[in-house]
């Protein structure tokens, strides 16, 4: 198939496309840099560098030509979406829908896209959370990327476009940004790595589902076959981030101690995802948490030569 990859430049789109190469995909990246970088770009994907929101994407583009899209791209910065809800808004809301249109116009079949479990229910109502769980997210980027499944179902209802919607957990791996303000583990580790103290936001005992992100590849891979689907991707695992702390500081021999500072407000005390619905389609996460971190460490040691 021919699959146009929104965001593969970036940390998780990235690796989906090194997977849809493995898989014997044709791959075009659809990607402005604003986080992603080109070092993550897989020299077999053909590359177009520009933004979901220009409203003139078909001519850079050649949609008719595209079978599915995987749709990764977008503002993911918490913090940014509350400062500036205007551009989290236009990148999240209208360039999905300037996807979506893209796609009617040119009779693209399917879109996957990249939802989040952590940002659209809001504050869990019960643990662990499940595909029906109420959703009141707490943050312009929940909204917004909440906005981009309603759409995305509307343009089913309308047009008959296919879809598959994945909310994933936090996802960690190699490739994540430690200089962003989302991915703690790989800010943990650049942190010990560079003789710094992690620093815990609160007591420490608020919790994450954790999943690897090449295990969410292999089901953005999977979700090509799923039809009109949301699904949890996480671990229905849940860490907190003392834990998650003392996993790293074991894994680097670390004997210090991490700084406690004030928690931040508008973060959920606890959340982990219940992943029946996915374990029912045949995926289930492969790499623990342990190795995951292993992983991760062994690529930053790398990159810091
Ligand atoms: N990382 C997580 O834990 C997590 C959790 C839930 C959902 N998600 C979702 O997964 C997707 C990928 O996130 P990521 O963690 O890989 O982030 P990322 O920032 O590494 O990837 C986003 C990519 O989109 C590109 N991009 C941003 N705005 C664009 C625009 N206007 N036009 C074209 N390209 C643009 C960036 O350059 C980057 O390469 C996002 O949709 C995000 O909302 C991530």
């Amino acid at each position: 198939m021919k699959i146009l990859v929104t965001g593969g430049a970036g940390f998780i789109g990235s690796h989906i496309v090194d997977e849809l190469i493995k898989n014997g995909h044709e791959v075009v990246i659809l990607d402005n840099l604003v986080t992603g970088n080109k070092n993550n770009i897989n020299p077999k994907a053909e590359f177009v560098e520009g933004d979901i929101t220009n409203k003139n994407l078909d001519e850079k583009i050649d949609f008719q030509d595209i079978d599915v899209v995987i749709h990764q791209a977008a503002q993911i910065n918490v913090r940014k979406s509350v400062e500036d809800p205007i551009y989290d808004g236009d990148v999240n809301v209208l360039g999905t829908l300037n996807i979506l249109e893209n796609m009617r116009r040119y009779d693209v079949k399917k879109i996957i896209y990249a939802s989040s479990g952590g940002a659209v229910y809001g504050e869990p109502e019960y643990l662990p959370v499940d595909e029906n769980h109420p959703i009141a997210p707490l943050s312009p980027y929940g909204l917004s990327k909440y906005c981009g499944e309603e759409y995305i179902k509307l343009y089913n209802r309308l047009y008959g476009i296919e879809y598959c919607i994945l909310r994933y957990s936090n996802v960690y791996g190699e490739r994540q940004d430690p200089r962003g303000e989302a991915g703690v583990i790989s800010i943990f580790i650049d942190r010990i790595l560079n003789n710094k103290n992690p620093i815990i936001f609160g007591d420490g005992n608020q919790t994450r589902d954790f999943v690897y992100v090449k295990d969410v590849a292999r089901a953005n891979l999977m979700a090509l076959d799923w039809k009109n689907e949301i699904v949890n991707i996480g671990t229905g695992k849940e860490t907190s981030v003392n834990e998650l702390f003392k996993i790293i500081a074991d894994e680097l021999n670390y004997e210090d101690k991490p700084i406690y500072d004030k928690p931040r407000e508008g973060e959920v005390r606890r959340i982990y995802l219940d992943i029946k619905k996915a374990e029912m389609l045949g995926w289930k996460p492969e790499v623990d948490l342990k190795e995951g971190i292993k992983r991760v460490v062994n690529w930053m040691k790398q990159m810091q030569g």
